[in-house]
């Protein structure tokens, strides 16, 4: 069953019922200022940073889900009836509603008593500030008298502190309405030098502050009693909470349409001019002044939607590509790519399943990240490493987390992870194959940002790759900390206390625990860091870290091996994980995922032999689980993982981050059926028609789909916000389709269904255009290349040395 249907040539997902099973959202904004908006206009706004600067506020986990947005209301002046034109909060039953969510904006609306409403959201570029563009038609034979509400509720500021903090914070709210702009000022008197505003583009007929006298004793955003009475009441917050509304009352003509621009946004104020007069305590306004006039015209907020389709056709158009399959292309073209921009930008942080108060960006996490962003804006993705780079630890370890706000590394969660010094290196490799531009790794970036301690970046990834070496254990193999990339084998942990954090809590020394997906983790690393140090000259430090990859793989080959793929772990005991010895997590996906990718045992058949059980073992209908058989019950010695209910999450559910690896595995063994039957398993678009049963949105991947042993089996949770963005991206992109970019050129090839006659396909690569078009001859991935129609040998099209702008391939797959 299906809530909606995919606009591809408008990019656009367009809802056609309100009750989807989950709130369905989109993202506001691509740089400073952002927003979750959901189909029925629920979400909220923040700038930089959901946790501290949090404009709007929003209530998670709350009965009705999705509980305060940016809401409009439209009232009958003749009959006294009000209505949301987005459904939610007053869910009246009107017809057509639709909710079309575009490349940064969405349009939400719908008709009722003959009234047309819809209203267009968006994030201008360079702008700290969002637009409603509200256009309300009276599709009746009579005039109508129609007054119109819109209004928010602020937050104070810290998203934590707000929901926590209320013997302050009922104190504090303060507001000013100067020239019908309602401005939020809380705590501006005293450290904050920021401010948010509220206007409108047309003469108002009343505002509230308060949200008591706007919503009136014990009710809701449901039923607003001063939008029941029809009239604001001009009140001014002291204290309590602020709130921003506005009404505008409309008369229109039979058939008239009308617009009213509403902008919500955020300011700044240098501190010594952030009073006008001087010595008063009144926002001085000359800086925020203009900004309003400017966008609440209709014509700069056209000019601006515009502005932000061209960029968007701009960034997407970096890669195009035709396929035979319409959700290939559809998420490649589109939606996945966007996807990539949203989890650069926002991490872990906000998201429906994500509050925006607990993590900042994960080092991890922001580094794989890189992988599916990097082609779209490169000198962001620059400033990103650096940046997590700068939190690097001395001793080649890292913060897990950092907040985006100080870019300091986040102490309550710390370090320990041993993994994360490895993804720093795959996220410079991806950057510099991208664009070439080796002057990163002579940029000077301290450590634990600490002045004085700054080093090249090319010494950190050294560091990064000691680090493993430096923390060994019995059977050579990285001991794993705290954890690898599955947060949830904590195989120091140890916990038996209610509450007590996995992540943070280690209650064994460490030096025991084996990861055998870290060895996969570091062949892999290892061999990029190679490559990278042999383009610089630095052959002895490339023959040192090609020498060390080789020897774990024999490592991996000799303690990692089960006989029929690759073991996980061993834990604090020196016992095996993911063995057929084990009673239950007897085979995992991440390590014979990450080892084949890595290319250990292409050579000797082990590789062949471990995703032949990975299909046999963990393969569903869903997608591949994490492991098999799920924990059943609570294992001390292994953690989170088991705390989990089977299926759920870490424990056997699909976790579709690491799917993409066992199809990036499957073509490095030339089986481009078998990797593109994964692809479409966990693929959202392809999911669509099952919508009741995914739930979550069929444009975006979810991080979790329910495992078989889950009740729920094939549900996904957690969407818009994981690492399965930029993974997929890749794995498609670059392995199944095959056009991946390397140090020396684009490399062409493609190992894909043997059933396609072929695809074309555009990809912008450091400032050249390249048409590529595959065509199939033979049933095998063995590829012919000609470049304007020049046989030539290879598959590596390096830009033209003759400075040509476009270059023209046909590859031939035999
Ligand atoms: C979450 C975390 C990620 C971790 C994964 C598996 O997605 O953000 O860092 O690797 O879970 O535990
Ligand atoms: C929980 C989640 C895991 C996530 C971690 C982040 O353990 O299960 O997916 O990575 O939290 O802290």
């Amino acid at each position: 069953m299906k809530f909606g249907y995919f606009d591809d040539r408008n990019r656009e997902y367009v809802i056609t019922r309100p009750d989807t099973p989950l709130p369905w959202i989109n993202y506001l904004g691509c740089q400073e200022y952002f927003g979750i908006l959901s189909n029925n206009a629920g979400g909220y706004s923040f700038y930089r940073d959901a946790r501290l600067r949090r404009l709007t506020r929003y209530r998670y986990n709350n009965a009705p889900l999705d509980c305060s947005g940016r809401y409009i209301y439209l009232r009958d002046g003749d009959s006294g009836k009000f209505w949301s034109p987005s459904w939610q909060p007053t869910r009246h039953d009107a017809e057509d509603y639709s909710c079309r969510h575009g490349m940064g904006y969405s349009i939400i609306g719908s008709t009722f008593a003959g009234i047309e409403a819809h209203t267009r959201y968006f994030v201008p570029l360079d702008e700290n500030l969002e637009i409603w563009q509200l256009t309300v038609t009276n599709r009746r034979a009579a005039r109508a008298r129609i007054p119109v509400f819109a209004g928010i509720e602020f937050c104070l500021w810290d998203a934590q502190d707000d929901a926590t903090n209320f013997q302050r914070n009922y104190n504090i709210g303060e507001v000013e309405v100067v020239d019908g702009v309602i401005y939020h000022k809380t705590e501006y008197r005293e450290r904050r030098n920021h401010f948010a505003f509220f206007a409108c583009s047309e003469p108002t007929s009343g505002f509230d502050t308060a949200r008591d006298a706007f919503l009136g004793p014990y009710r809701g955003w449901d039923s607003p009693a001063a939008v029941a009475a029809g009239q604001l009441t001009n009140s001014i917050a002291h204290g309590w909470a602020p709130i921003g509304a506005h009404q505008v009352n409309l008369d229109l003509a039979a058939g008239e349409t009308r617009q009213i621009i509403f902008l919500l946004g955020y300011q700044e104020n240098a501190n010594d001019r952030k009073f006008s007069p001087p010595g008063s305590q009144t926002i001085n306004k000359e800086s925020v002044r203009p900004v309003i006039a400017k966008y609440l015209s209709a014509k700069e907020a056209d000019a601006a939607f515009d502005r932000l389709r061209e960029h968007w056709d701009k960034l997407l158009g970096i890669f195009q590509v035709n396929t035979p399959d319409a959700h290939t292309n559809r998420m490649v073209n589109i939606w996945n790519a966007y996807q990539c921009m949203a989890t650069f930008n926002m991490s872990r942080s906000a998201s429906s399943f994500e509050s925006g108060i607990g993590r900042g960006l994960g080092f991890r996490d922001s580094n794989q990240d890189l992988l599916g962003f990097v082609h779209m804006v490169p000198v962001r993705a620059r400033q990103r490493i650096l940046d997590l780079a700068s939190t690097q630890l001395a001793t080649g370890g890292a913060y897990h987390q950092y907040q985006p706000l100080t870019k300091r590394g986040n102490n309550d969660i710390g370090s320990g992870f041993n993994d994360d010094p490895h993804w720093l290196i795959l996220g410079v490799a991806a950057y510099l194959k991208e664009t070439g531009d080796w002057s990163i790794l002579d940029e000077p970036v301290p450590y634990d940002n600490q002045p004085g301690s700054e080093a090249p970046l090319y010494d950190h990834l050294q560091r990064s790759f000691r680090y493993t070496l430096e923390r060994l254990g019995p059977h050579r193999l990285p001991l794993i900390g705290r954890a690898d990339w599955n947060d949830c084998l904590n195989l120091n942990c140890f916990s038996n206390t209610p509450g007590m954090s996995f992540q943070t809590t280690t209650n064994q020394d460490g030096k025991v625990a084996e990861s055998v997906f870290i060895a996969g983790l570091f062949v892999h690393a290892s061999r990029e860091l190679a490559a990278i140090a042999s383009h610089l000259g630095r052959s002895s430090d490339a023959s040192r870290c090609l020498a060390e990859a080789e020897k774990m793989e024999q490592t991996v080959k000799e303690h990692g091996w089960d006989g029929e793929w690759f073991l996980r772990a061993y834990d604090h005991f020196g016992h095996k994980i993911g063995s057929k010895e084990c009673d239950e997590g007897r085979i995992f996906i991440e390590s014979n995922g990450f080892c084949v990718l890595a290319g250990i045992g292409l050579d000797d058949g082990r590789a062949a032999t471990a995703l032949a059980a990975v299909r046999e073992h963990l393969a569903t209908k869903h997608g591949l689980v994490v492991h098999q058989p799920a924990y059943t019950r609570y294992y001390l010695h292994l953690g989170e993982i088991s705390s989990y209910p089977p299926g759920y999450k870490e424990n056997a559910g699909i976790f579709c981050h690491v799917n993409p690896w066992v199809m990036i595995a499957e073509t490095r063994l030339g089986h481009g059926d078998q990797a593109y039957d994964y692809y479409l398993r966990i693929n959202p678009s392809a999911r669509e028609e099952i919508s009741e049963v995914h739930r979550c949105e069929p444009y975006v991947y979810a991080q979790m789909i329910a495992g078989k042993d889950a009740p729920a089996f094939g549900e996904a949770k957690n969407s818009w916000l994981t690492g399965t963005a930029a993974w997929n991206y890749c794995a498609i992109a670059q392995w199944i389709l095959g056009v991946r970019p390397t140090y020396d050129g684009l490399e062409i090839a493609p190992v894909v269904p043997v059933s396609w006659p072929g695809f074309t396909a555009t990809r912008v690569f450091r400032g050249v255009v390249y048409k590529i078009a595959v065509e199939r001859k033979g049933a095998g991935n063995r590829i012919a290349l000609t470049i304007d129609g020049v046989p030539v040998k290879g598959n590596v099209v390096p830009p033209p040395k003759d400075g040509r702008k476009e270059v023209s391939i046909t590859a031939v797959l035999n």
